[in-house]
């Protein structure tokens, strides 16, 4: 069954390739993204998917993001809170803005939105929200003092979410994607990445769609009894 889904940060990486997985399962998708237009209109181009442009660290931008994806699309029963954003550095040298800006986007962030579209899910009686969380969110990770905190907040956030909102018809889920081939692992010093891929059992970084399926999974009409749970799809890095 065909549905309305937001997927924030959908235009690039993971995001982009749950947009499309969601696409393919015959749901309207809406593809949010915070600054690259490039990337955007290449995205629509390709995929077909709208794109909307807001910061998921604002709230009211959130708000009004939300209307008019809903205007133009119907209400929202499906939220995957994929935005987010690395600033990494050891802690002696983590400045305010990073630590803000990160937590902002990925764990206010991931508030801001599912709290606009929280209160329809409950009045209709149906939502799916899964957060792309991460493994360095499970396990902590070597200057991402910032990051790993705001991972490890959205997981906290998705199981008490998951207990409010299980009467209503609402499951809430995390996803805990290790490390993938995206734009964000590459940024990371080619020897640093190196040695971060010797620990990989698997012996590969991850693909976005290994990611996106675990996410078309959970939002499934078959994937109703499973809430509050964590998916760690990370190559066998980290056993939480
Ligand atoms: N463990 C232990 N020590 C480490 C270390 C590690 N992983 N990384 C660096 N160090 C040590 C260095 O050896 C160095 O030690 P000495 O001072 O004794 O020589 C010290 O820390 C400082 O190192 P640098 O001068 O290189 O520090 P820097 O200011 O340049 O910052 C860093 C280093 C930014 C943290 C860099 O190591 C880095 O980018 N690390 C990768 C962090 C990471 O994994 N990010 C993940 C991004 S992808 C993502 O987040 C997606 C996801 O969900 C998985």
């Amino acid at each position: 069954m065909g549905r309305v889904a937001i997927v924030t940060g959908g235009t690039r990486g993971i995001g982009a390739a749950i947009a499309k997985s969601l696409k393919e399962a015959g749901h309207d998708v809406a593809a949010t993204y915070g600054g690259n237009d490039e990337a955007a209109k290449k995205f629509t181009d390709e995929t077909g998917i709208q794109t909307f442009k807001f910061d998921v660290s604002d709230y009211e931008a959130c708000k009004a993001g939300i209307e008019e994806v809903e205007g133009k699309m119907g209400p929202v029963e499906i939220l995957v809170n994929n935005a987010g954003i690395t600033a990494d550095a050891p802690f002696h040298k983590m400045t305010p803005d990073q630590w803000n800006s990160v937590i902002g986007t990925n764990l206010t962030g991931v508030f801001n939105m599912t709290h606009n579209v929280w209160k329809g899910m409950r009045e209709r009686g149906f939502g799916r929200v899964v957060t792309i969380s991460s493994i360095n969110g499970q396990k902590g990770q070597f200057g991402q003092a910032n990051y790993a905190a705001s991972k490890a907040g959205d997981l906290g956030f998705t199981k008490t979410l998951a207990s409010e909102g299980a009467s209503k018809g609402i499951t809430v889920n995390a996803v805990c994607p290790g490390y993938i081939a995206t734009d964000m692992v590459m940024k990371v010093p080619e020897k640093v990445r190196d040695q971060i891929v010797s620990q990989i059992p698997v012996g590969r970084l991850g693909e976005p769609e290994e990611i996106a399926r675990c996410v078309s999974f959970l939002v499934s009409d078959d994937a109703g009894f499973i809430t509050g749970a964590t998916i760690s799809a990370n190559g066998g890095q980290y056993f939480p």
